[in-house]
């Protein structure tokens, strides 16, 4: 299984990011999204990404010339039709999903793999709405994907062991870390991180500490380089919420319960950095 085009579905933060590395290694890249706009926004972001690293020394203006030129904008996911590999960085929404991996397993030929990096959904029920669950995987990449060394592999039930093989094959050709992981509610990023999280808003709630003296503890205690409701906010309240919910019903345990100020943050509208306002405020 020789993975040599790849097309990235969304070109938000996540999928971006991963569209970046993948050029960057020097895979033939399209990106998809449903509105121009969102294309035009995700593509100034990598080009932002790549003028850095120009600044930086760590590319030349040919190298990133390239890298941009191995990214072409798609607006349909008939572009799949000729691709070997495509992740999917849509909106964090089952039956969204499910639609798109339906279609494209009509679109994409027989030996594509589908991969998707959703943060906590099932690999297995995912793959249920296609033909092919043995080509189906998780590959979660890590925010910020240019910054970050690990992806989290997830096997689906009937992911097959030449998919998983491929799959980390090529994540080690984007310099990034695989880690296989089975398909179990958040896998093993967010069963631990999100908990904590939640356990730092429950400080907040019960008035233990200020959001800043939690985040202090964090860092300097224990060297994290963000305090967790920094993190919070950088990752978005409304995800957080969506993971705590996806453990919590997934497994069924009440120690996975939402902190009602979590609740309280998202119905307000407070979802931290790219709202404005979270746990802190941004201008
Ligand atoms: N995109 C690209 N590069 C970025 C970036 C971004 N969004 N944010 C920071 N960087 C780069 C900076 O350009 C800088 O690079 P150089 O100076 O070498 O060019 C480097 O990262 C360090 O950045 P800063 O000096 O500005 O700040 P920092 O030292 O605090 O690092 C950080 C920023 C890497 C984000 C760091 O704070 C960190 O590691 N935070 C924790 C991140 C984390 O936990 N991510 C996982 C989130 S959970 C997740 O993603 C899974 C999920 O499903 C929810």
């Amino acid at each position: 299984m020789d993975i040599k085009k790849i097309m990235v579905i969304g070109a938000g933060q996540m999928g971006g990011g991963i569209a970046q590395v993948c050029a960057q290694a020097g895979f033939d890249v399209k990106l998809n999204d449903i509105k121009e706009e969102s294309y035009a926004k995700g593509l100034a972001v990598i080009t932002k990404n790549l003028s850095r690293n120009v600044e930086k020394g760590r590319m030349t203006e040919d190298e990133k010339a390239k890298t941009l030129g191995r990214i072409t904008k798609s607006f349909d996911l008939d572009d799949a039709a000729d691709v070997d590999l495509v992740i999917e960085a849509a909106v964090e929404n089952m039956d969204i999903k499910r639609t798109i991996f339906g279609q494209l397993d009509k679109i994409a030929p027989a030996h594509t793999i589908l991969a998707s990096n959703t943060s906590s959904l099932p690999i297995t029920e995912i793959a249920a709405a296609t033909n092919r669950p043995e080509k189906v995987i998780g590959m979660h990449f890590m925010n910020p994907v240019p910054v970050m060394k690990l992806v989290e592999i997830i096997r689906g039930l009937a992911t097959a062991d030449e998919v998983y093989q491929a799959v980390e094959d090529m994540t080690n050709k984007l310099a990034k870390v695989p880690v296989e992981v089975n398909d179990f509610p958040g896998f093993v990023a967010n069963r631990i991180l999100m908990p904590m999280i939640n356990e730092a808003i429950y400080t907040l709630y019960e008035g233990v500490a200020k959001e800043e003296a939690i985040d202090e503890v964090m860092r300097l205690g224990m060297n994290h380089p963000m305090g967790p409701l920094q993190l919070a906010d950088f990752i978005g309240l409304d995800t957080c919420l969506y993971i705590m919910e996806t453990l919590h019903e997934g497994f069924g345990d009440s120690k996975y319960r939402p902190c009602p100020l979590l609740r309280k943050y998202v119905k307000a509208g407070w979802l931290g950095k790219k709202s404005g306002r979270g746990f802190y405020v941004y201008n």
